[in-house]
């Protein structure tokens, strides 16, 4: 099998990368600012530079984890990020579509209001920031384009990662220097450990499923409990954790607030399911990047 990842630099993307050539697959990855020595630069704006690659490579599937995930960024900003959010995908979409490759696409569930989650595939999406609305227009218009589709949902995604951007990274990172951190005790979600995302992706490329996907760990849990996990298992101090309402960030977006996923549809599919957070952070504990 022969497959493109754009966004190859991230936290999903470099996972996804080490998922598809530990299978044997024949893979080609792409950055944007963080520069690495085996990818390639893409911008996602540039269509003809997104065309090129596609057609010069020939992948049977794109995978597209690349977007501009600072959701506040995307709030302030919804110009600038609609060009590459919803414009920058729908360049990768139609490239994919014009060489028969299948697309694989990365939403979440900021498409959720958070009202009353946990949600299921067949849930009425109603976003309440900027991110959200970007990710539910480009799951529409790539569902309208191509049925040769997948477009998985994911939230709350923690791993290694170079960039150290994710939630429990920056946890440990805290913890370790012995700073304190405000952590949301009001956000209720269902953490994801990035590798069963990337293998949940191959496993449903490799079943030749098509079409909306939950995929996120199985535990539904609120983030100030979830860090007090993290720092169980990683033997840190919880007295460093503080606990806050997401009001007191005077954050410039909306957050769902109870929200996560039910990832029933996959696990049916797959006959598999992805880990909850007792297994999936020991897993990090023991197996280092
Ligand atoms: N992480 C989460 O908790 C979470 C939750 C729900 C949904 N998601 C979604 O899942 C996907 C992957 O998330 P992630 O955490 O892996 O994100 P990430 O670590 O921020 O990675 C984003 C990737 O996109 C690339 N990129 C950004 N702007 C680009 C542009 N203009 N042109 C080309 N590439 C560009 C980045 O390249 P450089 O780093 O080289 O600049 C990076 O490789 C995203 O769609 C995100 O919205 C993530």
């Amino acid at each position: 099998m022969k497959v493109l990842i754009i966004g190859a630099s991230g936290l999903v993307g470099s996972h996804l990368l080490r998922a598809c050539r530990s299978r044997g697959w024949d893979s080609i990855g792409t950055y944007h600012k963080f520069v690495q020595p085996n990818l390639t630069f893409l911008e996602l704006q540039d269509i003809a530079a997104v065309r090129s690659i596609l057609s010069l490579s020939q992948p049977e599937v794109v995978f597209l984890p690349a977007y501009l995930s600072n959701v506040d960024y995307c709030e302030l900003h919804p110009d600038e990020t609609y060009q590459i959010n919803v414009v920058g995908s729908l360049n990768v979409a139609t490239a994919a579509k014009e060489i028969g490759a299948k697309l694989v696409f990365y939403s979440s569930d900021y498409v959720f209001d958070g009202e009353n989650g946990s949600y299921t595939e067949q849930d009425p999406p109603a976003p309440i920031c900027v991110y959200g609305q970007q990710k539910l227009e480009i799951e529409q218009k790539i569902a309208q384009l191509d049925d040769n589709h997948l477009i998985l949902r994911i939230t709350v995604v923690y791993g290694w990662e170079q960039q150290g951007k994710n939630f429990v990274s920056r946890l440990i990172k805290t913890l370790e220097s012995n700073q304190t951190i405000k952590v949301p005790q009001d956000q209720i979600g269902s953490p994801t450990l990035v590798n069963d995302i990337a293998e949940a992706s191959c496993r449903l490329v490799e079943a030749n499923t098509t079409g909306l996907f939950h995929v996120a760990g199985v535990d539904l849990i609120d983030r100030y409990q979830f860090a007090l996990a993290a720092a169980k298992v990683f033997e840190l101090s919880p007295e460093n954790i503080i606990p806050v309402l997401t009001s007191d960030f005077q954050q410039a977006a909306r957050r769902p607030l109870t929200a996560g996923m039910k990832s029933d549809r996959l696990a049916q599919t797959l006959n598999w399911q992805l880990r909850g957070i007792a297994e999936g952070l020991s897993f990090l504990k023991t197996n280092l990047l």
